[in-house]
This record gives structure tokens, sequence and C-alpha cells, in this order.
């Protein structure tokens, strides 16, 4: 008997290999009565519909268009002629509102009055008195509803494409990207806040600074956050050569800002606007001074403002209006200062990251070397710095080209320098 333990034992310590037969069993193990004919069935399904769409010439398009294949041009074409350019007209009346016999006054400029009614495609409750409509030719029924005419020169100012600039793009300026977000971005997100409170959340941010210090610059990182329509003003645009167009294009650009669910509004250089009022001697306000009265006026809000923030960046606060900056209107008013140590060492690091620098540059050392300057003079550093290395036929920037262009742009270009000008002006 002990001969019998033994090999049992033996047996256990090394095992029989598993033959294909054994295998074979295992994996049935877990598998439904019909699993292997279901999955081939459904393989063979899979294939049959790519063959059928290869055949078709169907792909799967990013457009939304349906395959050539599918295309009905002809047809296209007289459905495109059959339908009629339509006139614009201007609601101006609604007889009857909210009854099945409702009808509609239109006017049509330079022809008649008329009274209408609406055409199939249209539900009574889009159509506003006071609003623009289409009309079609024959029997002036309404169409369709158009948006109010806006300047196109306005429409042209909504920053349509997002910026490519992200907060991380900013260097220092941690306490002004607090500040702006808490403006801009906090009332969108969570609005019922101040409702709460019973506050109206503020309505708009003075940006000042001197000369290259990132105002712009932030302006755009946010425009690249939100997901609110964002309009940028030049002070510049408007500027108008005949009287009142100043003033109208600001109260196009607020209305067409009032027309989006939420909307932010940046004036860039608004000192070319937003100039004292003074008594030129020739009695009567100017130009400039009217368009800014007009946005004081709009910034009041006589109609409710929606959702509407204003950004204003200029580097002379001293010369705004008061009127322009009082409580109500720029509630906040964020000063970009010169970026110290850190944001220095920051922006220098931000600049290179696209560089082809040599590994241990000493950022630290180089911001040290530059006091008093600002994100645009160390971005010139950068650039300099990149033109030595061209210069020398180098493909990557060493720390002496660094140190190079700190002498030439910082020490050689000081008498360009804006900041000391600013300084005595605020
Ligand atoms: N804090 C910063 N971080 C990174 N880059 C900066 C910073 N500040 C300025 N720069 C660089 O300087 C350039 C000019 O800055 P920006 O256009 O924002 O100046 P600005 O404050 O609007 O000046 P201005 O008042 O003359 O319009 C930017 O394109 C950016 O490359
Ligand atoms: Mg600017």
């Amino acid at each position: 008997m002990p001969t019998d333990i033994e090999d049992e034992i033996r047996d256990e310590k090394n095992p029989p290999p598993l033959d294909e037969d054994d295998i074979a069993l295992l994996k049935t193990y877990g598998l439904g009565p019909y699993s292997t004919s279901i999955k081939k069935a459904e393989k063979d399904v899979k294939e049959m519909a790519k063959r059928i769409n290869d055949l078709c010439g169907i792909k799967e398009s990013d457009t939304g268009l349906a395959a050539p294949s599918q295309w009905d041009l002809v047809s296209d074409k007289q459905m495109m002629q059959e339908e009629q350019p339509l006139q614009v007209a201007r609601c101006t009346k609604i007889i009857n509102p909210n009854t099945e016999d409702a009808k509609y006054v239109i006017n049509v400029k330079q022809i008649a009055k008329f009274v209408v009614g609406l055409g199939d495609k249209v539900s009574p409750t889009d159509i506003e008195e006071g609003m623009r409509v289409g009309v079609d030719r024959n029997k002036y029924q309404i169409q369709i509803p158009l948006p109010p005419k806006i300047d196109p020169s306005v429409t042209m100012m909504t920053v349509e494409e997002k910026p490519d600039v992200t907060y991380n793009d900013v260097g220092g300026c941690k306490e002004q990207i607090e500040k702006m977000r808490e403006v801009v971005e906090l009332p969108m997100l969570h609005p019922e806040k101040f409702v709460k409170l019973g506050i109206d959340p503020p309505k708009g941010v003075l940006c000042y600074g001197p000369p290259g210090t990132g105002k712009t610059l932030l302006a755009r990182a946010v425009a690249n956050r939100t997901d609110a329509c964002f309009i940028r003003v030049i002070g510049s645009e408007l500027v108008q050569k005949y009287v009142g167009e100043g003033a109208r294009m600001v109260r196009e650009l607020f209305q067409m800002a009032r027309s989006k669910k939420a909307c932010i509004v940046f004036f860039d250089e608004v000192d070319a606007i937003g100039g004292a009022r003074f008594d030129d001697g020739a009695g009567g306000d100017n130009e400039v001074q009217r368009t800014m009265l007009e946005i004081v006026n709009q910034l009041d809000g006589f109609d409710a403002r929606g959702n509407i923030k204003v950004l204003m960046a200029t580097n002379r606060p001293d010369t705004l209006d008061p009127a322009l900056l009082r409580p109500g209107r720029l509630d906040r008013k964020v000063e970009f200062g010169l970026p110290d140590m850190e944001s220095r060492t920051q922006i220098f690091k931000i600049h290179t990251r696209t560089m082809n620098c040599e590994r241990d540059v000493r950022f630290e050392l180089l911001a040290r070397l530059c006091p008093n300057s600002t994100g645009a003079d160390i971005r010139s550093v950068c650039t300099e710095a990149g033109m030595y290395a061209i210069r020398a036929r180098r493909k990557t920037v060493t720390e002496k080209d660094f140190l190079d262009a700190v002498n030439k742009v910082i020490k050689g270009y000081q008498k360009f320098s804006a900041t000391p000008k600013y300084m005595v002006y605020n």
C-alpha cells in the first residue's frame, strides 16, 4: 500500500499535461447552448452591412451631408426656383392678438400698409409688434420672423473663434484673474447666490495698468474660457464721422448683446472715447463725448440688461470720465501692476515653452535681471534671445543668449519704457 500513496503524491506534484480534447472541453465552460452559432451570425451580419455600405458608397461624414450618391441636384434646383425671394416688412400692429383670427398690420417700405395673415410655417407666438418680418410677394403673408437690423460693422465685432490663450498663458496676475473671474463667471454660473443675498452682481470691470502688463491677454483668456458670446470693441472703432453714429453703434451693440443668453462686452483702449468731458469752446458736446454718454446710459440699463458683463481696459485711468467710473457702472477696478520676481520667472517659462532652449537655463536669474519690466518686455527678451541664436546659426538657445538679450532689451531700450511715465500720470 505505501507504494500507492507514493504514486499519488508524485502525480500531484507533476500532473499530466492537458491534451487537446481537454482544452476544447474547458473552452465550452460558461457558454450557452447556441453561443458559437450566435457569434458567427453576428459576425456575418456585420460583414454584410459593411459590404452593402461599400457598394452604396455611403461613408460616415463629419459634415452631416448625405453621400454624393444620394444627392438630387435637379429637384433641389427646382425647389430653389419655386421659392420666391421674400420682402422685408415691419409688423406694426397685431389685431386681435392671441385669438384664432389674429391679423397683422405690416408696413412694406415705400409700398403700402397691409393687413395680412400668417404663412403656414410661422407660429403666432413668433411674431411680435414692432418686429421685422419677411413677407411673400403675392399675398404678403408673413413667412418668417427676422432678427432686428444691426449694423454689420457691429455684428462683425463678435468674437467667433475662441482665442487660443488660456489662463495658463498668463503669468502671475493671480489676484487679477481671481477678481475678474469672480465678476464674470460667478454671476453666470451661480446667479442664485446673488438672488439669495439680494444684491445685484457687479456689472463691469475696469482693467488698468502700464502697457504690456497683460490686460488684453487676460481678456482673451476670459473669452476662451467662457461659453458666453464675446464682443470685442476697440474704443477708436466707435469714433465715427457723422453726428450720432457712434452713439447708434453703441446702442446696437448692446441691443445685440441683449439678444444673447449671456454676453461679455470688452472695450479695449477705452480712453479713446471715455475721456473726461471738457468745454472745447465751440459750444455743445463733441461727438466722442456723446458716444461715451451713450455707453454710460447703456450701462445704467434703462432696459433690463440681461446677462451682460462689461470689461474695459485702458492705461490712462486718470483721463476717464468720472461718470463712467462711478460705482454702479464699473464697480470693479482691477490694477495690473508690474509682475514681481515669481511672476516674471513664470512669464519667462511661458514664453520659452515652445522655444528650443538649453536644458538648464536659470530663469530665476533672468527674472532677477529684469526689474521693473512688464510681460511684454520679457516676451521681447525671449524673442531677442532667439534672434541671437539664429545669428550664430545654432539650433538651441543658450543662457548666454538670454543674458545678451536682457542687456539689449532691458538696459538698451530703457528710454522707451513707458512705465516711469505711467507712474507719473497716475
Ligand atoms: N502676465 C503675462 N503673462 C504672459 N505674457 C504676458 C503677460 N503680460 C504681458 N504678456 C505678453 O505681452 C504681450 C502684450 O500684452 P497685452 O497685449 O495684454 O498688453 P496690454 O496690457 O493690453 O497693453 P496695452 O495697454 O498697451 O494695450 C502679450 O501678448 C503677452 O505675450
Ligand atoms: Mg491692450
